[in-house]
């Protein structure tokens, strides 16, 4: 795992680009898994800015996004499909026909969802998914409790997430209670993975997720078992790490010696 504290959100935005930059000039037909929350906007910015001034081609690009609220139809100011769209797919050239998004009004979930789970290994699979964290320490809709082997599937939310998320909507009773989510093990499947954080109100889940035991009760914390994991926070969101100096220090040496293995496994 390598973590990398930013000073700043704009900078933790920034690095997260640079390295979904690298993977598409490494594979112009990547296979991007996407995250939705008030964390990934940034990054999303910079993806479209670079697309914008410097080209950045999405056209060979392939999206699995993680999760998706029953019932709600993409055109739905609250799904996460509009909000994909509103952020980033309608300002890049991504093909419409890449993009996937569970359907949150999807008849037979549990068809749709081995469906979902048919398609990304069809596509060859994620080889870079964006993470964002709950303050429960889910990670897409993998709320605590969740098997860390679990698939896509349905899950109930819990009354934190609702409440979390009861922003967005006019009344915290507008929140749906169910969401169709990848599992914590069709996450781990991912080739490589990239969580953000910002904000003081990430630091403790972050901490635990980083530093404590692996455990369902923090679905975050698998990303321990994975081989590949960059997690990318800002100062205030890497404040209650008890390692901080190490990590600071590896990142100030990576930059000063060989920026190229910011990222890479060391
Ligand atoms: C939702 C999403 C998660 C996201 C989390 C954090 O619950 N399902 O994928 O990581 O919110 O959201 P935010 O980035 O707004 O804090």
């Amino acid at each position: 795992m390598e973590t990398i504290i930013a000073d700043t959100y704009e900078e933790m935005s920034r690095i997260a680009a640079d390295m979904i930059e690298r993977q598409l000039m490494r594979k112009p037909s990547s296979v991007l898994g996407l995250a939705t929350g008030s964390t990934p906007v940034g990054l999303y910015r910079e993806l479209v800015r670079r697309h914008k001034e410097q080209g950045l081609d999405f056209s060979k690009v392939i999206t699995f996004n993680l999760d998706e609220y029953l019932d709600l139809r993409p055109s739905h100011p609250q799904s996460y499909r509009y909000f994909m769209n509103e952020n980033l797919f309608n300002h890049i050239n991504v093909d419409p026909k890449n993009i996937h998004v569970p359907y949150g009004h999807a008849g037979d979930v549990e068809e749709f969802c081995e469906w979902y789970e048919q398609e990304i290994k069809r596509a060859g699979g994620i080889d870079i998914q964006v993470l964002g964290i709950g303050a429960d320490g889910h990670i897409a809709f993998n709320e605590p409790g969740s098997s860390l082997g679990s698939r896509t599937r349905l899950k109930t939310l819990t009354k934190q997430t609702i409440e979390d998320n009861a922003r967005f909507f006019d009344k915290a009773e507008e929140v749906p209670r169910f969401a169709i989510t990848m599992g914590v093990g069709t996450i781990l499947e991912a080739r490589e993975i990239l969580l953000l954080a910002n904000s003081r109100k990430k630091a403790d889940i972050i901490a635990e997720a980083l530093e404590g035991p692996i455990t369902a009760q923090v679905s975050a914390s698998a990303l321990q078992m994975h081989r590949h994991v960059t997690v990318i926070v800002d100062a205030e969101g890497g404040s209650k790490l008890k390692r901080a100096d190490y990590y600071k220090w590896i990142f100030q040496e990576k930059k000063r010696l060989i920026p190229r293995l910011i990222g890479k496994v060391t």
